[in-house]
């Protein structure tokens, strides 16, 4: 397999829950994963889908998934979306008190592992931890809700983050999430975020496959500096 150099994941969060599998298949020429928002009603205010869609999902479509815990007790339930198949398995800083061995589980249960920063919290005390991991999801917006206004300075993480892993020389994507749309991509490629998310602008847009197809051209050119 390929990798490719910019990952684009749309975010089902934004799609018609009533019609999941078209709406993944909406997008699957186009997209590289499919980002899947797990929501607890505790580690966040809001409810979203779990395990059950996540499984029934999977026999739908052939794109990776790209699976954003916001739970509460990752070491509990994140091996089980591994076992389900996601080929990446995000959990939260804020919620775990062993993310090292927490990322060593999801990798012997056959995923890649993903440290997820929230809006609030600092990077430094994480930079150590990174080669342990192979996605880093930096939040643009707090963790929630779609269709929150991205915040730009927490652009500064992923700096940061990108001048670790270049000095490190440590193999890692950095995902950004929140409020990722035409005129917000950008920034964020220029500041080092090699993976997008994006729900709204994905599904708000009349065709989502021209619109995640749009963003990786928009992200590309500002990551060569073009
Ligand atoms: C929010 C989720 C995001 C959300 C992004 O906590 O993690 O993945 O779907 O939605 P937009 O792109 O609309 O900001
Ligand atoms: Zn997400």
């Amino acid at each position: 397999m390929t990798v490719p150099p910019l990952i684009v994941a749309p975010s089902i969060l934004a799609a018609d829950f009533a019609r999941l599998a078209d709406e993944v298949r909406a997008v699957e020429h186009a997209a590289d994963w499919l980002h899947v928002d797990v929501m607890d009603n505790h580690f966040v205010p809001n409810l979203t889908i779990g395990l059950p869609v996540v499984q029934s999902l999977r026999a739908a479509t052939e794109l990776p998934f790209d699976v954003h815990l916001m739970i509460e007790d990752p070491r509990r339930w994140a091996p089980g979306y591994a076992d389900a198949g996601a080929y990446n398995v995000t959990f939260h800083a804020e919620a775990c008190d062993d993310p090292v061995a927490l990322a060593k589980d999801l990798r012997s249960a056959g995923a890649k592992a993903g440290l997820a920063i929230d809006r609030d919290t600092p990077i430094e005390p994480y930079l150590d931890l990174l080669p342990s991991f192979d996605t880093l999801l930096i939040m643009t917006i707090k963790a929630g809700f779609g269709g929150q206004r991205f915040i730009p300075h927490l652009l500064d993480k992923v700096r940061a983050a990108r001048r670790h892993v270049a000095s490190g020389h440590l193999e890692l994507r950095i995902e950004v999430d929140g409020g990722i749309a035409a005129d917000t991509i950008e920034q964020a490629a220029a500041a080092g975020a090699d993976a997008f998310v994006a729900g709204t602008a994905v599904y708000g847009a009349d065709d989502p496959a021209e619109a995640v197809r749009r963003l990786r051209g928009l992200a590309e050119r500002a990551a060569t500096g073009a």
